[in-house]
């Protein structure tokens, strides 16, 4: 190979140096420099000569539809778009553990049926995906199995005619191209051994599902190197210590972003959960204070989850404020307008919030939900259990609309809740769904159901009943 071609790029603020060195000389990071295949070089000085002429057309005429490959799988497929386009490259990115292999060897088993489908894995042994794939009961399904890291064997095996049309690659970062160097895993091998099979895919018009582990700090090994490749990028996710797991498109070429597919783990894989809102409700007890239940959405669909707050004095001179699922940040705003705006005194206690059942809501409409459990959990009175909370809310204490406020209340009543505090309504007199729906114009009107100002003066248990009808039960006061 021609070495002295090669190239080192720093993978910190990308200059490119034609040497190695220990610290890169543009940034002054240390160990940043990792070597790469040279890029083809682009002939420079052209001046108008030569060059094919490209055809150019007019926006309008008929586009066909991409044909998609449904796995039957229904969250997987509505997260791509509607299944899975032919010579697309999708990436699904993960921490180690999280369900990766699990998910993909069940997708490569459902394609099995109506296309040919393969699953190379660089990670494990073909002898455990066969344990795998009998512990998930797919051992039938006719996938091709292949344990290989060398992106030359790979692209050769599936450079044929007969060749699959659907390919897992399982994981990106054990894959090597030999012209290079460094190892598997550096940003160098990572990006030229997808370039490689993105190239390969785009040509014979098979769909490449390529695994890529996650560091701990949340990108993908090689400063994200491939989202920009691929055309499809999901997140899998969840909490460990649960067993949800939420499949996250954060780039679709062929759909929509930000929707998500809800699974949960089992003994047989990963089962899908058409209806995540009962799931996620479903170890909500009664209503205890400190509890919301916040109506959002996850793309184009409604999902109810629980919020819940912990407010309680501080011992430490700095109190604590710890978030899980949602931003810490944005936290801090909603406190910050709690006390400016509604004179709580929250500076002195330690907060805690939690989104149940380890989802991550993105959403600034939680806000509203968000500082009702807060109040709530302040005041020990509780929300009452059959409401809904939603909202945005801005620095002044008002509360703002949101999107979708129908899809959200129509998702509330059918999961059996009567009562909802809302924005005020984009259209005059109101959207007009029940009689339960309360607009709330600013946070004070939220503040003031719970009974009056100042922590001192909240009465336990007064106020919950101005929200509608009396609280059939209540929390005990500690
Ligand atoms: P695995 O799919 O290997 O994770 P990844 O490829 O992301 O590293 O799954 C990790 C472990 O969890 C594995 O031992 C199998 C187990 N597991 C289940 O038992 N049931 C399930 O539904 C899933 C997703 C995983
Ligand atoms: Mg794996």
């Amino acid at each position: 190979m021609p070495r002295e071609r090669s190239q080192y790029v720093c993978q910190s603020c990308g200059a490119v140096s034609p040497k190695w060195s220990g610290r890169c000389d543009a940034c002054g990071e240390w160990n940043t420099l990792v070597e790469e295949a040279p890029r083809e070089s682009v002939p420079r000085g052209l001046s108008g000569k030569g060059g094919r002429k490209i055809q150019f057309v007019g926006l309008e005429g008929a586009p066909q539809p991409a044909p998609r490959r449904i796995t039957g799988i229904a969250e997987f497929d509505r997260v791509c778009g509607g299944g899975l386009v032919p010579g697309s490259a999708l990436l699904i990115g993960g921490e180690p553990g999280i369900g990766k292999s699990t998910l993909l060897l069940q997708v490569a088993a459902a394609l099995a049926g109506s296309a040919r489908s393969a699953y190379v894995s660089g990670e494990e042994a073909v002898d455990q995906l066969r344990l795998r794939a009998e512990r998930l009961g797919v051992a039938d399904a006719p996938v091709g199995l292949a344990a290989a890291t060398s992106v030359r064997d790979i692209a050769a095996s599936l450079d044929a005619a007969a060749g699959p049309e659907v390919v897992v690659v399982d994981s990106i970062q054990t894959m090597f191209v030999d012209s290079l160097e460094s190892a598997p895993g550096t940003v160098a091998q990572v990006r030229a051994s997808a370039q490689e099979l993105i190239r390969l895919a785009k040509r014979r018009g098979f769909s490449v599902l390529m695994v890529g582990h996650v560091t701990k700090d949340g990108q993908i090994a090689g400063p994200r190197v491939l989202e920009h490749m691929v055309d499809t990028v999901l997140y899998f996710e969840g909490d460990r210590s649960h067993q949800f797991r939420i499949l996250r498109a954060v780039k679709n070429r062929y759909g929509a972003t930000d929707e998500i597919g809800v699974f949960e783990m089992s003994d047989a894989g990963l089962v899908e959960i058409a209806n995540p809102s009962a799931l996620f409700l479903a170890e909500r007890a009664e209503a205890v204070a400190g509890t919301t239940v916040f109506a959002g959405m996850e793309g184009s669909r409604p999902m109810l989850v629980e919020i819940q707050a912990l407010v309680a004095p501080s011992a430490l001179g700095t109190p604590r404020r710890a978030v899980v699922g949602w931003d810490s940040g944005r936290l801090a705003m909603v406190l910050a307008v709690l006390e400016a705006r509604c004179g709580l005194t929250l500076a002195g206690a330690d907060v805690y919030l939690n989104v149940a059942g380890g989802l991550r809501i993105a959403e600034p409409a939680a806000d509203l939900a968000v500082a009702a459990a807060l109040v709530s959990s302040a005041t020990q009175v509780p929300v009452p259990a059959d409401s809904v909370v939603f909202g945005e809310i801005g620095l002044s204490g008002e509360v703002r609309p949101v999107a979708q406020a129908d899809a959200r209340l129509k998702e509330a009543a059918k999961l059996g809740f009567t009562r909802a505090l809302t924005p005020p309504s984009r259209r005059r007199g109101g959207s007009g769904e029940g009689t339960g729906v309360r607009a709330v114009r600013h946070v004070q009107e939220l503040v003031d159901l719970f009974g009056g100002k100042g922590r001192e003066s909240w009465p336990n248990g007064a106020g919950a009943d101005r929200m509608g009808r009396p609280l059939k039960r209540r929390a005990r006061h500690g």
